[in-house]
């Protein structure tokens, strides 16, 4: 079913949401594709997600993007799941099929493209530390992993959510967690992965300093205009590079769409239409 003017229905759906680029990528994958889709923001509190994905379903919805904090609350919603979904037990990607709900997570393979492809970072036998064991990581372990780096260590301010995160993936590789004050945030990373939600909230965590070397690559999933409280903090501990997300922002969505759509949008071009430095 689409809406009465036929057009399908997409969103992005989160709380807060209001920050979420997504609408304007996809309206510009749209125009660039030329496929008919409308694309709408989202906002809903953790109380009414169930009942208002079953009522975006069916008022013509088609597929949503979901954001934080809803990617592990949707799981038990999905009618079926991609590996990379299940793995995770997190989705950023729903898609409606005649009363189906498919969920999917393409947050890790929009990082590695990012990462690999846009950045030219090398990650095979580097070490990473991701920060944060929220939704977000749990779509980047995997991927990550199948990489074949050195180690991934995940530190979390409550230990609990790091090491159930190092259970899953324990057998796809040296995975390891820790909390934020632990000895083996003694020495530098390759790369440091900032996947706390504290920038949404103005926080700044008492981030490791020793893990920041000027060898060190720091990348925030986070984004914004201007910099992120984590991407201003790397550079003050003279970070080889800080990132924002931008990149996998766009990457993650362009796969999106190609579930939805069934064609893969030129990511680059969008990337420098939204105009952004990171
Ligand atoms: P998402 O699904 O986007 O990852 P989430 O599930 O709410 O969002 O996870 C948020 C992550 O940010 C968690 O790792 C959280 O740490 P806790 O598990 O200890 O709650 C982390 N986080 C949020 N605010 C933080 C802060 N001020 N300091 C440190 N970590 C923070």
């Amino acid at each position: 079913m689409s809406t009465p003017n036929g057009v399908d229905r997409y969103g992005v759906m989160g709380y807060p949401v209001s920050h979420s680029r997504s609408p304007v990528i996809h309206r510009l994958f749209a125009l660039q594709t030329g496929q008919r889709m409308q694309y709408e923001l989202l906002q809903v509190s953790p109380d009414h997600l169930e009942d208002a994905i079953r009522q975006f379903e069916r008022t013509g919805g088609r597929g949503l993007n979901i954001t934080v904090p809803h990617k592990q609350a949707v799981i038990p919603l999905c009618s079926s799941l991609s590996d990379r979904a299940r793995t995770a037990a997190a989705a950023n990607t729903l898609t409606f099929d005649n009363g189906e709900i498919r969920g999917d997570n393409t947050d890790g393979i929009g990082l590695l493209r990012d990462l690999a492809v846009n950045l030219g970072i090398e990650l095979q036998q580097r070490s990473i530390l991701i920060l944060g064991a929220g939704g977000a990581t749990r779509g980047i372990v995997g991927p990550l992993l199948e990489m074949q780096p050195k180690r991934l260590l995940i530190a979390n301010r409550s230990i609990e959510r790091a090491e159930e995160i190092v259970e899953r993936f324990a057998e796809d590789g040296p995975v390891f967690a820790c909390s934020f004050n632990d000895g083996q945030l003694g020495e530098s990373f390759d790369l440091v992965i900032n996947a706390t939600s504290a920038g949404f909230k103005g926080e700044r965590p008492p981030y490791p300093v020793d893990a920041v070397s000027s060898k060190t690559v720091c990348y925030d999933l986070s984004y914004g205009l201007n910099p992120t409280p984590f991407s201003v903090w790397a550079r003050e501990q003279g970070a080889a590079n800080s990132i924002m997300g931008w990149g996998m922002l766009v990457e993650q969505a362009a796969e999106s769409f190609n579930i939805w759509r069934g064609i893969r949008p030129d990511t680059a071009a969008v990337l420098k239409q939204i105009s952004v430095t990171a």
